[in-house]
């Protein structure tokens, strides 16, 4: 079976979207699920070489300022002429740990990843406060259906 690649990117200040992306990378590192590489990079970090290595992506960020957070914007900007017309298009989701609902987070999301493009392929998570543990479950379950997802080939 040919091996596949999930890239995780996010951008967390506090540490709650950290403490949410890591339950998303558990639960894509399942034991069961074989012939999978998981990538967890914060948004500074990753660049253009990370999304065409990419099958699937998650993105995590807090909302700042009703936008996600300048660093997830910042790779964006930093990848978006880089990849245009080099990537298939890629199943994506969406985890956001905010301070209330988080939707223009969101919003400003969903505006940009058209364009890669990402497609959403699963409910978008949106957390409003520290992370509970059900949180924690919901980004884990995540991580594992993409990552599922992604083995048994249905992108
Ligand atoms: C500069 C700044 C602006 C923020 N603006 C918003 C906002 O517009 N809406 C919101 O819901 N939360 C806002 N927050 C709260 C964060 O989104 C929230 O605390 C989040 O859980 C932090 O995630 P982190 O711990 O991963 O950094 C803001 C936080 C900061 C530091």
């Amino acid at each position: 079976m040919d091996m596949k690649n999930l890239l995780v990117v996010y951008h967390s200040k506090t540490g709650r979207n950290a403490r949410l992306i890591d339950a998303v990378c558990e639960g894509a590192r399942d034991p069961e699920i074989t012939n999978l590489d998981v990538r967890c990079l914060t948004a500074k970090q990753a660049g253009p070489d990370d999304l065409l290595w990419a099958n699937a992506v998650i993105l995590g960020t807090p909302e700042n300022f009703g936008f996600m957070s300048g660093a997830l914007k910042d790779f964006f900007d930093r990848t978006f002429y880089e990849v245009e017309g080099k990537m298939n298009p890629l199943p994506c989701a969406i985890v956001i740990g905010a301070g209330n609902d988080g939707s223009g987070a969101l919003r400003s999301i969903r505006r940009i990843i058209g364009g890669y493009p990402l497609m959403e392929v699963q409910q978008e998570i949106i957390v409003r406060g520290e992370p509970q543990e059900d949180d924690l479950t919901r980004c884990r379950e995540l991580g594992m259906t993409i990552a599922a997802g992604l083995e048994a080939g249905m992108w």
